[in-house]
């Protein structure tokens, strides 16, 4: 199992499987499934590896038994409202996740527990439902399903710290990885709903994406919450931003060398 994986098995009290088993699981499903892959440039072939507990017992304990399996989908692209940009719904009322919880592990009930923030984003037209800290409620820390970045009038790029609260996306750490090797500042610090909004209205923040492997990189145009709406830049997409999309697209695709090793040739 990738790191990540491995972090989250052993929260959730759950075996981890070894990498090799791991790595060889997928490469036999996109064997398998390679006819599916869509040609169309925004399309993929998603793979979601995953593990549940089938024990036939009925209480409160880990598992002696347990399925891993992946299942593979072919996807477009991962909003598809038309828009370049996504619009935020900042929820007040529910929280992702809290420390010493299971947030920064990838568990169905985190996921769960952000449907009903999803729900509120829709019902006041928003696209996606931006997540604070469980303690102070003011620090900005993902979204429902992805991470989120800010650069700034100075070129300089901020991302919030990972934490216990925190999914360590790997489209995160590899957006990070690829701005500082063209020399960005990257941070990684708190960053506040307040400071957002005072940073956007000032125009001292000029971008600000969410990222995840579904998402890619997807610029976020609004901030809405019970409070007011605030914009972010102009109508068009920054230029961080496409440049960052841009550079880790084009080594998902083979279309520019990946110095990192994070590419694979399936044969
Ligand atoms: C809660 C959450 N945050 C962030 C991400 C982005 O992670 P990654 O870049 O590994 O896809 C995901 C992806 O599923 C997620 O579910």
């Amino acid at each position: 199992m990738p790191n990540g994986s491995r972090r989250a098995a052993r929260r959730l009290a759950m075996p981890e499987l070894p990498e090799a088993m791991f790595l060889e699981s997928v490469r036999g499903l996109v064997r398998a499934d390679r006819d599916w892959i869509p040609d169309a440039e925004e399309g993929s072939l998603y793979l979601r590896p995953f593990m549940f507990a089938s024990g036939a017992f009925l209480g409160v304990r880990p598992s002696s038994q347990y399925v891993f399996a992946v299942i593979a989908s072919a996807v477009g692209g991962y909003f598809k409202g038309g828009s370049p940009s996504v619009s935020l719904w900042v929820t007040r009322e529910y929280v992702r996740a809290a420390p010493g919880g299971t947030g920064a592990a990838k568990c169905g009930g985190n996921y769960a527990a952000s449907l009903i923030a999803q729900a509120e984003a829709i019902r006041h037209g928003c696209d996606q439902v931006v997540f604070l800290d469980a303690v102070e409620r003011r620090w900005v820390e993902e979204l429902g399903g992805m991470n989120v970045c800010f650069v700034f009038d100075d070129g300089s790029l901020q991302t919030p710290p990972l934490s216990d609260t925190i999914l360590a996306g790997v489209t995160r750490d590899s957006l990070l990885r690829l701005a500082s090797n063209i020399g960005v500042t990257v941070r990684e610090e708190p960053y506040s709903i307040e400071q957002w909004e005072a940073d956007a209205r000032s125009g001292h923040l000029t971008e600000a994406f969410a990222c995840g492997t579904a998402a890619v990189v997807t610029p976020i145009g609004s901030v809405k919450g019970a409070e007011g709406e605030f914009t972010i830049g102009g109508q068009s997409i920054g230029p961080l931003t496409m440049r960052l999309r841009s550079a880790l697209v084009d080594i998902q695709r083979g279309a520019a060398p990946d110095p990192y090793g994070w590419v694979e040739l399936v044969d």
